[in-house]
């Protein structure tokens, strides 16, 4: 999910190689590395922590060759840690491999390679790729230049999961062979040389032409030129194209802000999220998790703690969980929980989410459940992070480095692997019928294709948030699932338009707030639970009367409303909804920072991670 770089030339690999890291360095990783091939050898120096600790590392070996790849990687199988860092070699050191993405069926092929002698040195999913390229070389018993490429095509066709590789190999040391599938990489073309990267702005500094590789194509890249094969190695020609972006905008893939390239990035990330661990007519499979029917039948109580998004994620959760496995929730404010004597013992679990990881409540929250033998188990996306090493369990969104301020991606991961975790437990207790489960699993599955849906129709929405850009109060309305959703959304546009919003569950508007409602106020309504739709229509309608303008986001037949807008998304499970419902919000929430031309990425006052009180 980081960074690839990849050099074949005249020149030395390993500065070009450095140089390429180091732009890749605001994406956030953990560990990098590089392989150089000089003399039919490969050379390989990685390491856990920064890019210019591997160069200093890089400056006392000898990497003289002209042909590298290399990589900085966010870990998503196996801590950060020198062994588990890219590149990784077959157990002949034939074929270095450097991956972004996640292979979802490695353990099967490990399995698979296992029984046929090979060994296994690191925890991560991408070991098994040198080692199956080795395997189906010498599988080969024709002995022509194409014998790599149809290598790594075998591997890869047994591969499930997204990637974007790089090989190079000790056996054909004239050419690295690149291929990709649901993970970016381009080549850029040089003269008399060629460069790879998984994204644009690495390689910029050395060239403007490039090749953009589709999902299922291979390359086989050499000092003076390339081939292009498609998914059955036929080949096929490919148009460079010419890239005239700053750096600046090339680091944010040619989306004007990262807020706004990872609210795109939404349909791959909770795609990534469920990988193989929702499974249709088989029990879902949870990381290293063992929770046992016994231990989970026996809890009195399970919290969710944690902060601002995540805690509304962890709404989210409740219902789920209360509803599939029928044991009782309470979601907390960590900064909260930590200082209100919480009744916690054995029969407790809690469920802590963050992001980054690193949120000092959410931490000191979790040391202080665990204090009172609970058993706690950390949602994060940062592999490795402070919460999961106090945690007796992680499990992990793999939503990919989330780099804005307001937090997008990351909650549509959490909200994802919440309803894996609920389905999981009431798998495990046997709580639910089987029918909803498969219900459930079928419209998760649905998920990423409906966020793809909804992002591609952003025209009405836009022109919305301009008509209201200026308006000083914005409400947020929903009932149970709508209502979480509208805690999220009205956080949104706090945190990154300065407009004073308010989210309340509908039917509390008449014991108090609809004071406020008045010609000037915007009112947006979450409507996506059929069961409760009368009721907040008419909700909905006593601020219509009140003289507000109202935005309706909705997934549900509207007959003679009088609403301003009606924005429509696709129908899901309502206990999945805010999933979809989130993503106009977002938008909203953007397109009146970007009105009022404010720093969208960096709002003022806040922090990515709060790492103190
Ligand atoms: C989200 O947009 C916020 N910036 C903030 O509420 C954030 O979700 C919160 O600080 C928790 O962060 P964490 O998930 O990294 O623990
Ligand atoms: N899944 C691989 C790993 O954990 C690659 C992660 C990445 O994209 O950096 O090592």
């Amino acid at each position: 999910m980081c960074g690839i770089v990849g050099y074949i030339g005249d020149k030395k690999a390993k500065p070009i190689l450095i140089n390429g890291l180091l732009k890749l360095e605001y994406r956030g990783y953990d560990s990098a590395g590089i392989s150089t091939l000089e003399n039919s050898e490969i050379s390989c120096v990685k390491n856990k922590g920064r890019v210019s600790e591997l160069n200093d590392l890089a400056e006392k070996q000898n990497l003289d060759g002209s042909i590298g790849i290399a990589h900085t990687r966010w870990a998503t199988h196996g801590k950060p840690s020198s062994e588990n860092s890219h590149p990784h070699m077959d157990n002949n050191k034939a074929f270095s491999v450097v991956h972004n993405g996640i292979i979802e069926n490695y353990s099967e092929l490990r399995d698979f390679l296992t029984k046929k002698g090979y060994h296994f040195l690191s925890q991560t999913d991408t070991e098994v790729i040198p080692n199956l390229i080795h395997y189906y070389y010498f599988q080969d018993t024709s002995d022509d230049s194409a014998k790599f490429l149809r290598a790594v095509k075998r591997a890869c066709d047994d591969l499930n999961g997204s990637y974007a590789i790089e090989v190079i190999s000790s056996l054909s040391p004239d050419r690295i062979i690149v291929t990709r599938k649901d993970s970016p990489l381009v080549i850029g073309k040089g003269k008399n040389e060629n460069y790879i990267s998984s994204d644009i702005p690495a390689i910029l500094s050395f060239t403007k032409d490039f090749y953009l590789l589709n999902d299922n194509e291979y390359v086989e890249i050499f000092k003076t030129g390339e081939k292009f094969y498609d998914r059955n190695l036929k080949s096929i020609k490919k148009d460079l194209k010419n890239i005239d972006w700053d750096a600046t905008a090339a680091e944010k893939d040619g989306f004007e802000d990262y807020m706004l390239k990872e609210i795109f990035e939404q349909p791959r990330s909770i795609r990534e999220t469920i990988g193989s661990r929702l499974r249709e007519n088989e029990k879902t499979v949870l990381d290293d998790i063992c929770l046992s029917k016994e231990y989970l039948a026996s809890l009195n109580k399970i919290y969710i703690i944690a902060c601002g998004t995540a805690m509304y994620a962890g709404l989210v959760g409740k219902c789920l969980i209360e509803n599939l496995c029928n044991i009782p929730v309470e979601v907390d404010i960590a900064s909260e929980f930590r200082y209100r004597n919480p009744i916690i013992d054995k029969k407790t679990l809690a469920i802590y989410i963050s992001q980054s990881g690193e949120t000092a409540d959410t931490i000191a929250a979790l040391k202080l459940a665990k204090s009172r033998g609970a058993t706690t188990l950390a949602i994060s996306n940062v592999i490795g992070s402070s919460i999961t090493r106090e945690a007796d369990y992680s499990i992990y969104t793999h939503a990919g480095p989330e780099i804005a301020v307001a937090s997008t991606k990351a909650y549509t991961a959490q909200v994802t692997l919440l309803s894996i975790i609920a389905i999981y437990f009431a798998e495990t207790l046997g709580s639910c019928n089987k029918g909803l489960l498969n219900e459930l699993k079928s419209d998760i599955f649905k998920l990423p294709e409906q966020v793809e849906e909804i992002l591609s129709n952003l025209n009405d929405l836009k022109a919305f948030a301009k008509e209201v850009h200026r308006e000083h109060d914005v409400f947020f309305l929903g009932r149970g699932n709508d209502y979480a959703v509208a805690l999220e959304g009205s956080l949104k546009l706090k945190e990154i338009s300065y407009i004073h919003s308010e989210a309340y569950a509908a039917g509390e508007l008449k014991h108090g707030p609809i004071a406020l409602i008045e010609p000037g106020i915007t009112v947006v309504s979450i409507l996506t639970n059929p069961l409760l739709l009368e009721k907040s229509i008419s909700n909905i309608q006593e601020v219509v009367t009140r003289g507000a303008k109202t935005l309706v986001i909705t997934n549900q037949e509207l007959k003679n409303y009088s609403f301003d807008m009606v924005l429509r998304i696709p129908k899901t499970n309502p206990y999945l909804s805010p999933v979809l419902s989130v993503i106009p919000l977002q938008l909203f929430a953007y397109y009146i920072s970007k009105e009022k031309k404010l720093d969208v990425d960096k709002p003022r006052n806040l922090a990515k991670s709060v790492t103190v009180e």
